[in-house]
């Protein structure tokens, strides 16, 4: 029998009470008195200790208990993950969302805590680099510690579902809130409600004929039956009183001069509304960005990002003012921008 202290070669006592040397053969097992070597193991697998430092010659530093409040952690989470969800379900109420996402939150970041501080091996580790050989004893000491720890293992397993439990029922707690983001807006923000045919009406349902506005008049419209639609108001004004181009593939858009631009800023919302007849130019009062008219209202100062979308415009065959179809873009600024 070799002297422990020999055995680990660390200076530490042997602490699973292993007293076979480490370095030399002691199985005499083999026939005719031939003395076989030992197969090399790790010594890390022989069940000879290569540790040292606080807490390293033995199984981790268990607290009493710490399984079962590792557990109530988890199962706390849980429970208060669930609440949270059926809570916000029924309507909500603030301070208990916040108390119920609290504890599972708590929960689970004490449970973790606790695992890692009570139930994971503690360091420093010094290991040999060398292989070393093992003993017979040493191995059936290793099988037995390792039955024991069977029990554990089976333990940290069952520790290991509720923490999956836990977060698995606050991730479907905070996928509720997702429905507080409102309904789903769909193509709504793409298109308004212009459409072909529509006649564009003034501020009080009246139709626009095409002699009722003169060359450098102004004057906000919408299409028939949506007086007021904030995000079809257009601004129609007559720069000429023949057809103007603006743009390549517009040569139809503007009837007798009429050329209808949306009055939403596509910098931040505001109305559109200043008409300089001598530049050709809008003026959005908000943070000065000017548009220029006989450009397709192309941005030509200010921090506007783009062009007012145009309508395109026909005449029908008792002289109004009609849209040949919605805008050809969204309008006004939002989500296309920053995409
Ligand atoms: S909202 Fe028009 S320039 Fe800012």
């Amino acid at each position: 029998m070799a002297d422990p202290v020999a055995a680990n070669d660390l200076g530490a006592p042997d602490p699973a009470g292993v007293t076979g040397d480490a370095g030399a053969s002691s199985d005499t097992g083999s026939p005719a008195g031939v003395t076989k070597p030992e197969p090399t193991i790790p010594a890390a697998a022989s069940g000879v200790s290569l540790l040292s430092g606080p807490g390293a010659a033995g199984p981790p530093i268990r607290a009493p208990g710490a399984e079962r409040a590792i557990g109530i952690g988890f199962s706390v989470a849980i429970v208060a993950a669930l609440g949270l969800a059926v809570l916000y379900a029924l309507g909500g109420q603030p301070q208990l969302e916040g108390l119920l996402l609290g504890l599972a939150l708590g929960g689970i970041g004490f449970g973790i805590i606790s695992w890692g501080k009570h139930l994971m091996p503690n360091g420093p580790y010094v290991q040999r680099r060398e292989l070393l050989s093992s003993t017979r004893d040493d191995r059936l000491l290793f099988e037995e510690s390792f039955e024991r720890g069977s029990g554990a293992i089976g333990r940290r397993r069952f520790l290991g579902r509720l923490l999956g439990g836990a977060i698995t029922a606050l991730g479907v707690a905070l996928v509720f809130p997702i429905r507080s983001l409102g309904p789903n807006p769909g193509n709504s923000l793409k298109h308004t409600s212009w459409a072909p045919g529509l006649r564009l009406v003034n501020s009080t349902a009246d139709p626009i004929r095409v002699a009722d506005i003169g060359v450098g008049g102004v004057v906000t419209v919408f299409p028939e039956g949506h007086v007021g639609d904030a995000t079809a108001q257009v601004v129609l004004i007559r720069v000429n009183d023949q057809p103007v181009v603006t743009r390549p593939g517009r040569q139809y858009w503007s009837p007798h001069g009429y050329l209808a631009f949306s009055k939403v800023c596509t910098h931040a919302g505001c109305p559109v509304g200043l008409y300089q007849q001598r530049t050709n130019q809008l003026l959005c009062p908000c943070h000065q960005s000017l548009f220029d008219v006989s450009k397709g209202a192309k941005p030509v100062f200010g921090p506007a990002p783009r062009s007012l979308p145009q309508l395109p415009l026909a005449v029908n065959e008792d002289g109004y003012l009609i849209a040949q179809r919605d805008f050809l873009e969204p309008v006004g600024p939002a989500f296309w921008e920053r995409s």
